[in-house]
């Protein structure tokens, strides 16, 4: 018997990937619609072990596109949205920035108009929840945290970009009552993510012995949480958060990117039974990103004290329970790396 049909956005990626699949096996009761363009971040090899599952149905289908988006609302009798589809890489928005402010703008738009036409007189038990990012808050000196209170301060076009749409998320609460909840989460890793990422990206070049390209001097700051962590605090969110509110995310994990280099060279070396730190000799320091935020940080007291929520993991069994999945996916990765990741690659990195 279904008595929810909820509706992820951007399942096929990778954190969208690990919510479905949570969802899927923990609420039979809930039908999840997967709405998912594919683009080359989407990849529906990350859903093979649910996807024959009665309450799980993909829809390929673009957020952009107002009018299928209706569609979908209607037919599918959609009473939640998890929205996670987005354009999500910092250096793509630098080379691309339109289609940042398309996707994660417009598409927004979009569903939360599809969502206030669908809803319209009903807000009752409905949902729209909002994922996005720590990097709306700027970035952080060598002190203090991101609190729910800190004000928006984007320097990237993806992070200009997500301020836009959590922007257009609380003025659809304010203008309409359309009932929403925010979540801003720090820096995720874990399976499935794409390997253009510093984690899958630098375990698969120490792999192949292949450089690392470290930006500027290494001395930038990300706070870092396990993939299943945050799904399990979207969970916790989307069922007991106060409607209207926005909720930070984080583990109280902040790593200078050089010495999260340094452990992913060991772990990576120790499984592959290689001599400890053979592979420093890849480190590699490249030009800058350009408006390259120094430090993230992010304060989840409130997350806590009125949810209940802590991260899982200790960063060091994450890390090296990362790396073995990458080890023994070989096939999920070299399927994503041939083709036009190569392209990517050589254009992403040919003037660093
Ligand atoms: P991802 O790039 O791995 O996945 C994005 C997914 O969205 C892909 O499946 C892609 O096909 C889909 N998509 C893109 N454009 C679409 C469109 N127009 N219509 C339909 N589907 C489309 O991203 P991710 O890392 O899983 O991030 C998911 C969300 O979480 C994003 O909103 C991101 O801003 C936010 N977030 C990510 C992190 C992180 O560390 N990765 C941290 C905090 C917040
Ligand atoms: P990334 O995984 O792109 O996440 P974000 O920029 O959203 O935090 O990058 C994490 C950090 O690693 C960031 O400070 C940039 C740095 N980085 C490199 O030094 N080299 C690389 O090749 C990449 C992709 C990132």
């Amino acid at each position: 018997m279904i008595d929810k049909n909820i509706l992820v956005t951007g399942g096929a990626g990778f954190i969208g990937s690990h919510l479905v699949r949570l969802l899927v096996n923990k609420y039979p009761n809930y039908r999840i619609v997967n709405m998912d363009v594919l683009t080359y971040a989407g990849n529906l090899a990350n859903l093979k072990d649910i996807e024959d599952k009665p309450n799980y149905k993909f829809v390929k289908c673009d957020i952009c596109d107002f009018e299928k988006v209706q569609k979908v609302f209607l037919e599918d009798h959609i009473d939640g949205v998890i929205h996670f589809a987005a354009e999500s890489h910092v250096d793509r928005s630098i080379k691309d920035p339109f289609s940042f402010a398309q996707t994660n703008v417009m598409g927004t738009l979009s569903l939360l108009q599809a969502a206030k036409f669908a809803w319209e007189g009903k807000f009752e038990n409905k949902l729209f929840y909002h994922v996005s990012t720590d990097e709306v808050y700027g970035s952080l000196g060598e002190e203090g945290f991101f609190l729910e209170t800190t004000a928006y301060n984007p320097h990237s076009p993806y992070s200009a970009s997500k301020a836009s749409s959590d922007h257009f998320v609380r003025a659809f609460q304010d203008t309409f009552g359309l009932p929403t909840v925010i979540s801003n989460c720090s820096n995720n890793y874990g399976s499935y993510q794409f390997p253009e990422k510093l984690i899958p990206l630098f375990i698969n070049n120490i792999c192949n012995n292949k450089p690392l390209p470290v930006y500027g001097k290494g001395e930038n700051v990300r706070d870092w949480l396990y993939v299943e962590d945050h799904a399990h605090a979207i969970d916790v969110i989307f069922h007991k958060g106060k409607i209207g509110d926005t909720y930070n995310i984080g583990g109280f994990n902040e790593w200078k990117n050089i010495d999260l280099i340094k452990v992913m060279i060991k772990t990576v070396d120790k499984l592959l039974d290689r001599e400890e730190g053979a592979s420093e000799k890849l480190i590699t320091y490249v030009t800058d990103r350009a408006g390259h935020d120094l430090r993230y940080a992010i304060d989840s007291t409130k997350l806590k004290e009125e949810l209940d929520w802590e991260p899982s993991l200790q960063f060091e069994e994450g890390i090296e329970k990362t790396v073995k999945w990458y080890l023994e996916n070989q096939e999920w990765l070299d399927d994503i790396t041939s083709g036009d990741y190569q392209d990517y690659y050589r254009e992403m990195y040919k003037a660093k």
